[in-house]
């Protein structure tokens, strides 16, 4: 069996993409400082989806001897698939030195360890906020890379650069998968979303409100030129961005790639609007949702969706999930951390 290192394994689209690498009959080693995800509800998710124990070396990618000493005591990665990262981009606005220290570092480490392991392939977790705020849409692989908005995006741009430049001279064939706007949980109910305090994203935001975590919530803005003045952008399940990793990964192994370093859209080419996801939601839960219009936040791009022809040309991708599986899954998994919630707080008020 084929190994693969994922990083970022117990996190949202990490772990998703183990459970199907492992169901498409790769072996999967995790790397995850678990300083932004849980191990166990990971790791236990990931076992009782697949019925295997994944094992994740708790290490700092910034530690160039931790991170080596993995790829030293595994010597025969066939790939890599690299999802650590911050991602927030408030937070990135915030602290941006941190941003570049994590996301940059640990790439670079990485790309060491891939040059002296001699590991054949890397896949790399872009965003489709390269883009920035597009002129025209849908965006295509080709469409320009305006200014990043956030320090988070301007890292995944830089991050995009060293791949292309380390391709060129390295036997590593990589990919860089640029996601839309990932939502949604696995169907199983057991793996899902985790977002840490006050969610920044939308999908979060709505089941939170839902199942009154949050007393309400806003929707950013609806005086955009957009067809109801709310933003639009592209939902994708995380099954769907999960399994095109999958794909990436076995077309880098059969040498299908065209270049050194393919770049694809991971989309499902249709913009949905704030108001939009929020209305499915309601039709999908049954539940009728606390939120008011609000001002617009900064940094926000007005409308983002992809072309995706390319993935399901080049990588054979098909998209299995709509949004209304996708708010229905979402909300099936917030309900479920709700229930063991109040489980957990009944056990400690007994004991
Ligand atoms: C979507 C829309 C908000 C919350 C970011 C990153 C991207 C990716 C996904 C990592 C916007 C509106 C949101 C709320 C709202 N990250 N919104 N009320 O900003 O498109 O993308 O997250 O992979 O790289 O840039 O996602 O979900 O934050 O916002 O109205 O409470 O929902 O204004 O229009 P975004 P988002």
């Amino acid at each position: 069996m084929k190994k693969i290192v994922v990083t970022g394994g117990c996190g949202f689209i990490g772990s998703h993409t183990i459970v199907d690498l492992l169901e498409n009959g790769y072996e999967v080693i995790s790397i995850d400082d678990n300083s932004r995800s849980s191990a166990s509800i990971a790791l236990d998710g990931i076992e009782k989806i697949t019925n295997k124990r994944i094992k994740n070396y708790q290490i700092d990618l910034k530690n160039f001897d931790d991170t080596r000493a993995v790829f030293q005591e595994n010597k025969d990665i066939a790939g890599i698939i690299h999802f650590a990262a911050y991602k927030a981009v408030g937070e990135s606005v915030a602290e941006p030195l941190n941003y570049y220290e994590n996301n940059l570092f640990s790439l670079i480490n990485l790309l060491k360890c891939v040059d002296e392991f001699k590991i054949p392939h890397f896949v790399f977790s872009s965003s489709c906020t390269v883009y920035g705020n597009p002129d025209h849409i849908p965006v295509t692989e080709q469409s320009p890379i305006k200014e990043a908005e956030s320090p988070y995006g301007a890292t995944k741009q830089m991050g995009e650069r060293m791949l292309q430049d380390f391709s060129k001279v390295q036997n590593c064939t990589s990919i860089l998968l640029r996601y839309f706007n990932p939502v949604g949980a696995h169907p199983s109910n057991h793996l899902g979303e985790l977002p840490i305090g006050r969610p920044m994203n939308l999908v979060p935001a709505i089941t939170q409100t839902a199942i009154g975590k949050l007393p309400n919530m806003q929707v950013y803005g609806t005086d955009y030129d957009t067809r109801d003045g709310s933003c639009v952008r592209d939902y994708i399940h995380v099954c769907d961005i999960a399994h095109a990793h999958t794909l990436a990964i076995a077309y880098l192994l059969q040498q299908k790639n065209t270049t050194n370093c393919d770049i694809f859209n991971l989309g499902t080419g249709n913009g949905v609007t704030v108001l939009e996801a929020i209305h499915m939601f309601e039709k999908v839960s049954g539940v009728k949702l606390n939120y008011e219009i609000g001002g617009r936040r900064p940094g926000d791009v007005v409308a983002i969706y992809a072309n995706n022809e390319l993935a399901v040309q080049k990588l054979s991708w098909k998209i299995v999930c709509d949004l209304q599986e996708m708010m229905r899954t979402a909300w099936a998994w917030e309900q479920k951390l709700h229930k063991e919630a109040a489980v957990l707080k009944e056990h400690s008020l007994m004991n």
